[in-house]
């Protein structure tokens, strides 16, 4: 960043976003303490308008969709299929149709493992992935493996939580037919640099699969600029509902994968003899979709979308810059993570205090943390940890939260005796 650029973000920190107000949760106390939620990368807390959009659906517009005549049905189907435009034009996905209604980020990449890898790969084909991967971008391709014969790498990270480029490269080989990508790691907040991963796997001939779970609340996301042929994002990690994400896939892929889930809304025709199947996207959404939350999801993306992503990115570039280092300065804390490029996520151990326990007198004190392994054991095991204690912020936090954090655990390192003077 350069200097003026720095000055601007320093001043924009402690005023924060001012959007706190929106969200009616942050209002209440917990254990009697206002509560400081630094807990946005297990979800994040939801607006009014989120809340309202939903609750007005089941009150003005309760219908299902694609099947009706009626009035209602029509209705309820132009908010779903709006919806979709809305996903398109955030991610800039060249068509709606690219877009996948999915519970999450977790279906989205067992949809692409099912349909796309059962239906591709060959025994000894091999799937990239890099030891910053979240469980739900492992484990589908280790059952995957198991059904086809496929085999998993893993490339490397440097002690900074950056993935080692050459050794990455070197990995990618004539039997790689995909890699699978975190975008950022929630564990660890570093950004991979995505585009030029994706150049480097399609040289390979690979096809690139991006968890873009921590990735969309912080940044704006181009699956064009990226060039890649999957991205899967959850909305409650943007400030939308829980259980309603989307899938993006390249529209040629898609439309040759074949179907993964049976039933109504993916058919073209049905007979005992035999069935036929729509197109992408409806091929993928059989049965009843969760219409309000992809109500929710579109009110979430409108409302971070007059935000600004880039004033986003922006305010908690400076704040992550900011709590980095008011961590700093706490004796016997280490950050895990030190990437060049991360996002708003603190992962950290600190001397003598287990991270579970840190969390529960944090949580005392009315500071909501992770503490854990954070679903990416090989992760922690690659820095010799059980697990680390995470705050994770989002657009709503600021200074007097990130003090609050650091009044904490001096609290906690004062009750373990582990620090002498307060
Ligand atoms: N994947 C979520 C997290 O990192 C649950 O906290």
């Amino acid at each position: 960043m350069n200097a003026p650029a720095a000055a601007a973000h320093a001043a924009l920190a402690p005023a924060g976003l001012q959007l706190a107000g929106d969200f009616p949760i942050l209002s209440r106390t917990v254990h009697g303490k206002r509560l400081v939620y630094l807990d946005n990368g297990a979800t994040t807390q939801k607006p009014d308008a989120v809340i309202e959009a939903e609750r007005n659906f089941y009150r003005d517009s309760n219908a299902n969709i694609h099947r009706g005549v009626h009035w209602l049905s029509q209705h309820a189907t132009d908010l779903y299929e709006d919806a979709r435009k809305t996903v398109q034009r955030f991610i800039n996905a060249d068509k709606a149709d690219e877009i996948v209604f999915t519970r999450g980020t977790t279906e989205a990449i067992n949809l692409v493992a099912q349909s796309w890898g059962r239906t591709t790969l060959q025994p000894g084909d091999e799937i990239l992935v890099t030891t910053l991967e979240h469980h739900s971008n492992i484990v589908p391709w280790q059952l995957l493996c198991e059904q086809t014969g496929a085999v998993l790498k893993v490339a490397p990270i440097s002690d900074a939580g950056e993935l080692e480029l050459e050794a990455f490269e070197a990995l990618l080989g004539p039997r790689t037919r995909l890699v699978a990508i975190t975008h950022v790691s929630n564990a660890l907040g570093t950004v991979n640099p995505v585009a030029r991963l994706v150049e480097q796997a399609h040289a390979a001939g690979a096809i690139v699969l991006v968890d873009g779970a921590q990735a969309v609340a912080h940044q704006a996301v181009d699956v064009q600029a990226l060039g890649c042929d999957f991205y899967a994002f959850s909305g409650h990690k943007l400030y939308g509902p829980t259980g309603i994400g989307a899938l993006y896939g390249r529209f040629e892929l898609l439309q040759a994968m074949p179907p993964w889930h049976g039933g109504g809304d993916m058919i073209r025709t049905v007979s005992f003899e035999r069935s036929t199947y729509a197109d992408a996207p409806q091929r993928f959404e059989a049965g009843t979709p969760n219409i309000a939350g992809v109500v929710g999801l579109a009110a979430a993306i409108d409302y971070v979308s007059g935000v600004g992503m880039a004033n986003i990115a922006a305010y908690e570039h400076a704040l992550l810059g900011h709590a980095t280092a008011a961590l700093q300065t706490v004796p016997g804390l280490r950050l895990i993570g030190t990437a060049a490029d991360k996002a708003a996520i603190l992962s950290f151990v600190i001397d003598g205090i287990h991270p579970h326990d840190l969390g529960t007198i944090l949580d005392a004190e009315g500071v909501a943390i992770r503490a854990g392994h954070h679903c990416a054991m090989p992760l922690m095991t690659r820095f010799g940890i059980p697990g680390t204690a995470r705050a994770s912020l989002g657009i709503y936090n600021d200074e007097a939260d990130i003090a609050a954090l650091v009044a904490a655990i001096d609290k906690a390192q004062y009750m373990f005796g582990t620090r002498q003077t307060r």
